[in-house]
């Protein structure tokens, strides 16, 4: 790991939202895994691209067409880049990740699953990783089959090699968006492809934390988003090995994604642009660009190791001054364990808790956090969820337990 180190204060000036104040006191925004806040330097990008170059790409042979067409293509370069991926023709802009996981159901799903076979998802999952596989169990009588999870919120691997039986696709989260436990990416694609599976991985709270390398994951396929990256929304990423994609047909008909249409058929246009019907998110691609080059700036290494160390403070800080009454979800220590705090204070429905919190200027998530099958596992139908990003620092944690503390005296326990 990189020993650079990450000046918390230069970074939190970067993003104009985190200077603005709600209910008259500071905002301290601790819901970033539902969606960051962006940095100037993509703000102004997107900006730049309306200003200065808005035309479609891809069909104009004028000057700002063409400009817009290589701005687009320079920010899939860039995503490329960012994830260790040697040939940006592998990543596919989505609107989300959500839909980068359908992708991967239609078009792969629908031409190598049948009746039988097996998709091995994990109880850490989002629903974007769940419900399309019910859909083709739905449409297709496969079977979707659950690694469960241990009390304290990480995958049980312990009877793997037995769920892996008649498995043609492992499809698990590279971290949990309630727990924040980062499960063994690369151990469980390597026990996909020992059995003749592959593996696909919901990064959506991985990419966005840590250096991310397509190769080292060994996964076949990526699914991330960009808000979460400090990008802009409308914007995900779907990178999948480039002879999968190349015999994959298309998902979605339209225009951009044929070489040719004629009045008995269509001839697909290659990858990825096959995968990518209509006109595409513009501005937000090159969005997307500028936050992949603004968190290249600052290293991910760096980021990462913010970001373990705001944890781990955080643990401790809550941990020493609410002691049992406040539960955090998930890995008691930083090993293998992303910024995602899931709490239950006392008795305090986690809806009440965040308006007391939102009360002083405190910005969590509250709720399922779409991850339903957990939340049962867990035997919670809600919690609060502080969430940590690299514009982070001990301040907003220590506001986020100063405003606990006034929920507890509010609530009276
Ligand atoms: N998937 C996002 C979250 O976990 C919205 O909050």
């Amino acid at each position: 790991m990189s020993t650079a180190t990450l000046d918390a204060a230069a970074v939190k000036a970067d993003f104009p939202l985190l200077a603005r104040e709600v209910h008259g006191t500071p905002i301290v925004y601790l819901d970033s895994g539902a969606t960051s806040q962006k940095p100037r330097a993509v703000l102004d990008a997107m900006d730049r691209y309306y200003e200065e170059i808005n035309a479609n790409v891809h069909r104009g042979a004028y000057h700002i067409a063409e400009r817009a067409t290589t701005a687009s293509e320079d920010a899939r370069r860039s995503v490329a880049r960012f994830i260790g991926a040697t040939d940006e023709h592998e990543v596919v802009f989505t609107k989300n990740a959500t839909e980068a996981v359908n992708l991967v159901a239609h078009a792969w799903g629908r031409s190598n699953l049948a009746e039988g076979d097996v998709v091995l998802v994990s109880l850490l999952e989002h629903h974007a990783n769940i419900v399309p596989w019910h859909q083709l169990a739905a449409e297709r009588g496969i079977e979707v089959r659950w690694i469960p999870t241990t009390d304290d919120g990480r995958l049980n691997l312990g009877a793997l090699d037995h769920l892996l039986e008649g498995v043609r696709l492992v499809a698990v989260t590279a971290a949990s968006n309630v727990t924040g436990d980062l499960p063994p990416v690369r151990r469980l694609a390597d026990a996909a492809h020992s059995v003749g599976a592959l593996c696909l991985v919901d990064a959506s709270q991985y990419v966005p934390h840590r250096a991310t390398d397509v190769a080292d994951l060994g996964c076949d396929f990526l699914a991330f988003t960009g808000h979460k990256m400090c990008g802009p929304t409308g914007i995900g990423v779907l990178w999948g090995r480039r002879e999968l994609l190349d015999a994959m047909p298309p998902f979605l008909g339209g225009g951009e994604m044929i070489l040719d249409v004629r009045r008995d058929g269509f001839t697909p246009n290659e990858v990825p642009w096959r995968f990518e019907a209509g006109t595409p998110p513009i501005a937000e691609m090159i969005g997307l660009g500028a936050a992949v080059d603004y968190l290249e700036q600052l290293g991910m290494d760096a980021v990462a190791a913010h970001e373990v160390d705001l944890t781990a403070y955080a643990l401790r800080t809550l941990g020493d001054r609410f002691d049992d009454d406040l539960v955090i979800h998930g890995p008691a220590d930083t090993t293998d364990r992303g910024g995602t705090l899931s709490m239950c204070l006392g008795e305090i429905h986690a809806h009440d808790l965040s308006q007391v919190l939102d009360q002083h200027g405190v910005c969590v998530r509250a709720g399922h956090h779409c991850a339903k099958p957990l939340m049962r596992e867990l035997g919670v139908t809600a919690t609060a969820r502080a969430s940590l990003y690299l514009y982070n620092d001990e301040s907003d944690v220590d506001a986020l337990a100063d405003a606990l503390d006034e929920a507890a005296r509010f609530f009276a326990f």
